[in-house]
């Protein structure tokens, strides 16, 4: 009987080799595990057998049987996948063959308004000699958390809700401010530098918070720097992007990297004050971690909220304009016109 089973096992393969579809796979099935099937009437002789024998085969057989149940399974999601395949190739259409979106009859077109504002932020910093950084929006417990002060008991971490992935030590960036930390592994001051980018945080949304915006991180470090420098850069920069003379005001806050930290507010013509950047005086040991003497050098650190100058600049009423995909909202930053650009 042993060496029928391994006939069966060696037909079996041979068979499962030349199906093709659902229908062949089926009726494979029902020729080897069906009521008459190969497997079934070798089963139905096992009780003529002595029970040591009859417990051996039987196992045997029983293995046999999940075997062929498990390959017809994974033939059966290699067909599914198949299918899905064919369909994705089927309705794959290479988009750039298309031509131009004015051709295509699109008559405006242009930067989505959070390009244009993170633009001109640029080269406002550029101008003040300010390298531009980036970094990952997938990023490690390390740079995120750890090496800003915020260890792994620390109640600051529960400041910025955040999304973990399954291995619980990488995450969407809750802000830029690691960028202080990659920026510094191959700087020496006196640095300054800026890093523009996304975050993502698990809260909850309104008018002025979304559960993705963009941050702007700053920092900058040499001799003598005060928080005198860090509100001229900051009134600079917000009479730059209005072109208009602004109020400031600060508000001591705590964040572990930064002492003593501020979070500074902003309000035009009298209105009401709104919370652009937190920031502050890069704390000493972030310095010793950065590899910078603080008893030598001292500098501030920011994080700018992009979508919160935007929405100041241009009037917007709510955040959730700015990813809502809405082309109603966006048109109204068209910057090219079918023709020639409009500004
Ligand atoms: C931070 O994220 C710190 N990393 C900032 C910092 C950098 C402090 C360097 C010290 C030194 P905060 O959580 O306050 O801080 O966010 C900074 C800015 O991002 C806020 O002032 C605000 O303008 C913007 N912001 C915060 N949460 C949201 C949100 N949910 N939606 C839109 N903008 C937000």
């Amino acid at each position: 009987m042993q060496e029928q089973i391994q006939t069966i096992s060696k037909e079996f393969q041979s068979a499962l080799t030349k199906i093709k579809d659902v229908k062949e796979m089926t009726a494979l099935k029902q020729e080897f595990l069906g009521k008459k099937g190969s497997v079934s009437s070798l089963m139905s002789q096992l009780k003529d057998l002595e029970p040591e024998t009859r417990k051996a085969i039987g196992g045997q057989l029983h293995a046999l049987r999940q075997e062929i149940e498990s390959e017809l399974n994974s033939f059966r999601q290699q067909l599914e996948r198949n299918q899905v395949n064919e369909k994705l190739q089927a309705s794959w259409e290479d988009p750039s063959s298309r031509g131009s979106l004015f051709d295509q009859g699109v008559s405006e077109a242009g930067l989505h308004p959070m390009s244009q504002i993170l633009n001109e932020v640029l080269e406002i910093f550029t101008s003040m000699g300010f390298e531009v950084l980036d970094g990952p929006h997938i990023e490690d417990d390390f740079h995120n958390f750890t090496a800003l002060n915020i260890p792994d008991s620390h109640p600051a971490r529960d400041l910025q809700d955040t999304f973990w992935f399954e291995d619980g030590k990488h995450l969407l960036r809750t802000h830029t401010s690691g960028l202080q930390i990659r920026g510094m592994k191959d700087r020496t001051p006196p640095v300054k530098f800026i890093g523009p980018g996304q975050v993502f945080r698990c809260e909850r949304t309104d008018q002025w918070h979304d559960f993705s915006f963009f941050q702007l991180e700053g920092l900058l470090i040499d001799k003598g720097i005060s928080v005198a420098h860090l509100l001229y850069f900051a009134k600079t920069l917000f009479e730059e992007i209005f072109r208009s003379e602004v109020e400031i005001r600060t508000r001591p806050s705590y964040f572990p990297f930064v002492e003593p930290g501020l979070e500074i507010d902003m309000r035009r013509d009298g209105g009401k004050w709104v919370e652009m950047l937190g920031s502050g005086m890069i704390h000493p040991r972030v310095l010793t971690h950065m590899g910078v003497d603080p008893d030598e050098y001292s500098g501030f650190a920011f994080g700018l909220g992009l979508d919160r100058l935007l929405l100041m600049r241009y009037g917007v009423e709510d955040i959730r304009h700015l990813r809502s995909g809405d082309l109603r909202f966006v048109k109204q930053f068209a910057t090219y016109k079918a023709g020639g650009a409009t500004c």
